[in-house]
């Protein structure tokens, strides 16, 4: 069935002009039956986030994602906060119900969801996460929440390894090291997954990768990449060669999307048509 009822949906951010989220969810709304449904991209600088927020509200949009650099500092112009966005710091997600702006982060559920479908189970695990970023806090909080039983955290910044490692002690079991130091080397070789936070090997910089030795992990250990651009970078190439699985950060952004959807609409999008746009899109940057 297709509704003829007009909502408004947008991504904040600055710049989002290279952001795939248009495309993905304008695919989702057109395939449920929803072609009136807009999705904008809107570039706001710092210093106009709270108009922007007001915005949202004084013209009734249904919902918003957040990206760079807004994540955080959104919160406090929103009137209620998830709890999962509340531990993380970071929104990416705003709901709007008849004014009043919830903010939810959905980059939790879609890392979850993503190890789900990889048949990776996190409880118990023992987990390497390099980068200490926003991106990574989401991720720390999602294996805190399944228990996993350890996580190092090697950053090219000891100090905010550590900082990261010391908010969330009172969930789990959490440490920080320098990426070089070989406290950090010696917990690689215990690793059940390791995951690249950073932006290393994202396009166009397809020759970096972080500055580790694959070599140290043990044999089936999970090489995970959250990078999508390109859809096997350095980190996961070389890691496939060496006989590792390997797992890129497609799914996690597509699950993320899943969330935020349904959050929006209260309904799970078609996921085969999200998946095949950003595919498509993602093959002829290359
Ligand atoms: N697949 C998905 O759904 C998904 C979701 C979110 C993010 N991502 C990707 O994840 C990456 C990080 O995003 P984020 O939001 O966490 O960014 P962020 O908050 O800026 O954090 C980036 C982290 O990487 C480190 N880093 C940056 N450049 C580096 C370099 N040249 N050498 C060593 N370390 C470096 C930063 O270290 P410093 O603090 O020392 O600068 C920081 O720890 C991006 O590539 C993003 O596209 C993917």
């Amino acid at each position: 069935m297709v509704s003829s009822e007009i909502k408004n949906f947008g991504i904040i951010g600055y710049p989002v002009g290279h952001s795939l989220s248009p495309h993905m969810y304008r695919a989702a709304f057109e395939a449920a039956g929803y072609p009136n449904y807009n999705y904008i991209p809107f570039s706001i600088q710092a210093g106009k986030l709270f108009m922007a927020v007001e915005g949202i509200r004084g013209l009734g949009f249904r919902g918003v994602n957040v990206t760079i650099p807004h994540k955080t500092t959104i919160a406090k112009y929103l009137d209620a906060i998830d709890s999962d966005a509340m531990v993380i710091g970071a929104v990416n997600t705003v709901v709007n119900d008849g004014g009043m702006l919830t903010g939810y982060n959905t980059d939790v559920y879609g890392f979850l969801a993503s190890l789900a479908e990889a048949n990776f189970l996190p409880g118990d695990c023992h987990a390497v996460i390099l980068g200490a970023g926003g991106a990574a806090r989401a991720i720390l909080w999602g294996l805190c929440k399944k228990r996993a039983e350890f996580v190092t955290i090697g950053a090219r910044n000891p100090q905010k390894a550590q900082a990261l490692a010391n908010d969330f002690l009172s969930y789990g079991a959490v440490e920080g090291f320098d990426w070089n130091s070989n406290e950090f080397k010696e917990y690689m070789q215990s690793a059940d997954i390791l995951i690249n936070t950073t932006p290393l090997g994202m396009f166009p910089n397809v020759e970096d990768m972080p500055p580790i030795d694959l070599n140290l992990l043990p044999e089936g250990a999970l090489v995970y990449d959250i990078i999508y651009n390109p859809s096997e970078t350095k980190l996961l190439k070389t890691a496939r060669e060496l006989g590792f699985p390997t797992l890129n950060g497609l799914s996690m952004l597509l699950l993320q999307g899943k969330e935020s959807y349904r959050l929006y609409t209260g309904e799970i999008p078609d996921m085969e048509i999200m998946a095949k746009t950003l595919e498509k899109i993602l093959s002829a940057n290359k």
